[in-house]
């Protein structure tokens, strides 16, 4: 983490398990794969996921008939069972082809540490892609001098979208402040509205939360300095965030539970919610799946207390170690890091280009918004999606988040984050 922390530090002023669609078989009766075949392994299944994947592969078949393809999706946002079955199937030398994986320390921490994946710096060669995505990005998913996965996007992790009907009809201000915050929450849970919607079914969404308070209670710096270990959990500026978590769940819905993130999103698209703090697939999920328009039926604002900052969720492949059809996917990756590639993807997923020159005119306000805010802001790493802590660290966060949601015991979630600090 020390490297992220000096990296976003410089850069940033510059700058369960349903396998879907097998489109084809691609093993061989050795258990080998076709060398003319790639699997594609991620988490994108079902609404607001996998438009943008299907697009992408859809563009690549027609682009390179001649390889086949395997669409090896698990559902559940976030990786939540996905990332299990890659952990038993790269356990078990049997890797797909290629591999989402956020770039940061679960890519590192997890696949690169244990030799697990080929370095890729031959295909940014190849590609003239040194001066084409961010260095803050090359960083992200480089050990060193070897660079391991090629990133299709970036995903913001601390925006807030609202109804605007609803924020209309009650006279809201957009709250740029976690104490704004409490003040619009409490005039909208008083008029009898959900403040915010929240799904943390799996718990990752609430650990969201979590982490957008710490960048505004820490500040951006202070976020980094706590990843990377030089703050402890215990210090008073972690206390009043999880003081803070805490008050923000008094307004969120009561069945938050049974709720995943799309289910949560609904709440405020039918207007039953007035915000949700999401990830900006929800914003794919919203154009794409509930037709709902940018700007017109919901609008946008920076997790309050986070105005400036950036919290990068970045989804990357790479090359494992030990399979068979290394040319293919050698082009699949090639042609995940091209401007077609990332623009027959991002405007579908919500997420903004990781190439610097695609081509904006592609985006809707909040993709062109939002390209723009990536080049000024300062830059985080998201902990809930995998990129400011080993996935041990998050997993045990997760666990924290989950508890503390129910209990609110806040010496009990300190001591918990405290003790899996070492893990980070
Ligand atoms: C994130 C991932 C996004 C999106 C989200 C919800 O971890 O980076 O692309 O899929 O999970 O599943």
């Amino acid at each position: 983490m020390k490297k992220f922390y000096s990296l976003f530090l410089l850069l940033s002023l510059a700058l369960v398990v349903s396998a879907c669609s097998a489109d084809s078989k691609t093993d061989s009766s050795d258990g080998s794969k076709d060398k003319n075949s790639v699997e594609i392994f991620s988490w994108w299944t079902g609404a607001g996921e996998e438009e943008g994947l299907l697009a992408l592969i859809d563009q690549f078949k027609e682009n390179y008939p001649d390889i086949k393809v395997e669409n090896a999706a698990v559902a559940g946002g976030a990786g939540t069972n996905a990332k299990a079955v890659l952990a038993t199937r790269m356990q078990g030398n049997d890797p797909p082809s290629t591999f989402q994986v956020h770039g940061g320390e679960e890519l590192n921490k997890s696949w690169v540490a244990a030799d697990k994946m080929t370095p890729l710096n031959d295909l940014y060669e190849a590609n003239g892609w040194m001066d084409k995505f961010p260095e803050a990005l090359i960083e992200l998913v480089s050990n060193g001098d070897d660079i391991y996965s090629v990133p299709v996007n970036v995903h913001r992790g601390n925006v807030m979208f609202y109804n605007m009907d609803v924020f209309n009809e009650h006279g809201i201000d957009v709250p740029t402040t976690l104490d704004e915050f409490f003040v619009v929450a409490e005039k909208l849970q008083a008029a009898g509205v959900v403040p915010l919607a929240l799904g943390d079914k799996e718990s990752w969404e609430a650990t969201m939360i979590f982490e957008n308070v710490l960048a505004a209670e820490l500040g951006r710096d202070g976020y980094l300095q706590l990843f990377a270990g030089e703050i402890d959990f215990t210090d008073a500026r972690v206390v009043a965030a999880a003081e803070k978590f805490g008050k923000i769940l008094d307004y969120v819905n009561e069945d938050h539970a049974s709720r995943n993130w799309q289910d949560s999103a609904q709440l405020v698209a039918e207007g039953k919610a007035a915000m949700i703090n999401m990830g900006d697939w929800a914003k794919g999920y919203f154009v794409n799946d509930l037709n709902l328009v940018t700007n017109q039926d919901f609008g946008y604002f920076a997790f309050p207390g986070t105005v400036g900052d950036f919290a990068v969720i970045t989804d990357t492949f790479g090359l494992p170690k030990g399979i068979d059809n290394v040319e293919s996917t050698k082009e699949f990756l090639t042609f995940l890091g091209s401007v077609e590639g990332q623009d027959v993807f991002n405007p579908l997923k919500g997420s903004i280009p990781a190439r610097i020159d695609a081509d904006p005119s592609k985006y809707d306000d909040y993709g062109k918004d939002t390209m723009e805010d990536f080049k000024t802001a300062q830059l985080f790493p998201s902990l809930a999606h995998g990129s400011a802590a080993s996935e041990g660290f998050v997993t045990k966060a997760n666990q924290a988040v989950n508890i503390f949601v129910t209990q609110r015991d806040v010496k009990n979630f300190i001591d918990s984050l405290q003790n899996a600090a070492p893990d980070m």
